[in-house]
């Protein structure tokens, strides 16, 4: 890609407020079109497999914007990209015209051997280069922004010598993609290694930030379990609340993979991102309609 991120983050469309599509959700997810702006999906669960994966793929790209965020990217890792992945990858891309794509700023493989685990990468100057190059290498294949987001991690790899922070920031700006940012991984990393998340962000690049993920956790004693199987909790909801106070995004989006409670729970929490980011961000409380002019506009632009 030639042009510098922050131009690219310009011209891409306003999805509004979304939900993960999740199996179990995807009824009540179609039947509450009109309020839900978009849905992202786990490409892994769709690449390469017709049936029923298929045909929820297809009633989801019909019903609204779709954007996808992977698991299985691995771009931490010093195995070789898999171009296999890719290639499947950036055609279910293309199939769905996902305005972006995201992946975690971790790996997931080791020697080949995928471990079904989004694992921290040491936070190193050493780490930085790699991960960048690797970045860099995969924005031009797939031809499409890519956002990484910043993971839930419960120890640190060893070789730290840079903050989370400092390490996020340095990757972003190598590598000149954009973040995903997670305000719970943000919240449940903050309490389990004790530092400020108000700080984190201040710390980071924010304008970076197209997509916000929002998701609840589960607390045992002092630490923190990022379940994504619990309601949003206030902090969360104001860690939102100050990002969105500091950048404009694209996107925010619960995250709920388990513990499904009733939809209207769900329906409730994504109304309540709805209200935070109309306090300061009007364009993303708009609606699919609004999501989507804006990204026709933009195309023809
Ligand atoms: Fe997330």
């Amino acid at each position: 890609m030639s042009k510098q991120f922050l131009n690219i983050k310009k011209e891409l469309p306003v999805l509004g407020i979304g939900l993960g599509l999740r199996r179990d959700l995807s009824d009540d997810t179609f039947n509450h079109s009109d309020r839900i702006d978009f849905v992202e999906i786990a490409p892994e669960n769709y690449m390469g497999i017709g049936g029923r994966a298929r045909d929820l793929l297809d009633q989801a790209c019909e019903r609204f914007p779709l954007i996808s965020h992977g698991l299985n990217l691995s771009i931490g890792s010093t195995d070789d990209l898999n171009l296999d992945y890719l290639k499947e990858l950036k055609a279910l891309l293309d199939a769905a015209n996902a305005p972006w794509w995201s992946d975690h700023l971790c790996f997931s493989s080791a020697g080949g051997v995928y471990m079904h685990d989004l694992l921290p990468m040491p936070f190193s100057k050493e780490a930085v280069s790699h991960v960048a190059e690797r970045i860099k290498r995969v924005q031009d294949y797939v031809a499409r922004p890519f956002l990484l987001e910043n993971i839930s991690f419960y120890m640190h790899a060893p070789g730290c010598e840079l903050s989370e922070a400092q390490f996020l920031s340095e990757v972003a700006e190598a590598a000149d993609c954009g973040f995903l940012l997670d305000v719970n991984n943000v919240y449940v990393n903050a309490i389990n290694h004790k530092y400020d998340p108000y700080k984190f962000i201040d710390e980071i690049p924010l304008d970076r930030t197209v997509q916000i993920h929002v998701a609840g956790h589960k607390q045992i004693r002092e630490f923190i379990i990022d379940t994504h199987g619990a309601p949003v909790i206030e902090p969360v909801f104001e860690l939102l609340a100050y990002v969105l106070e500091r950048t404009e995004v694209k996107g925010v989006m619960l995250e709920r993979d388990q513990n499904f409670p009733e939809f209207d729970e769900l329906l409730l929490e994504l109304e309540q991102l709805r209200t935070i980011a109309g306090r300061t961000q009007p364009a993303l409380t708009k609606g699919k309609l609004g999501g989507e002019a804006a990204y026709a506009r933009s195309l023809s632009a």
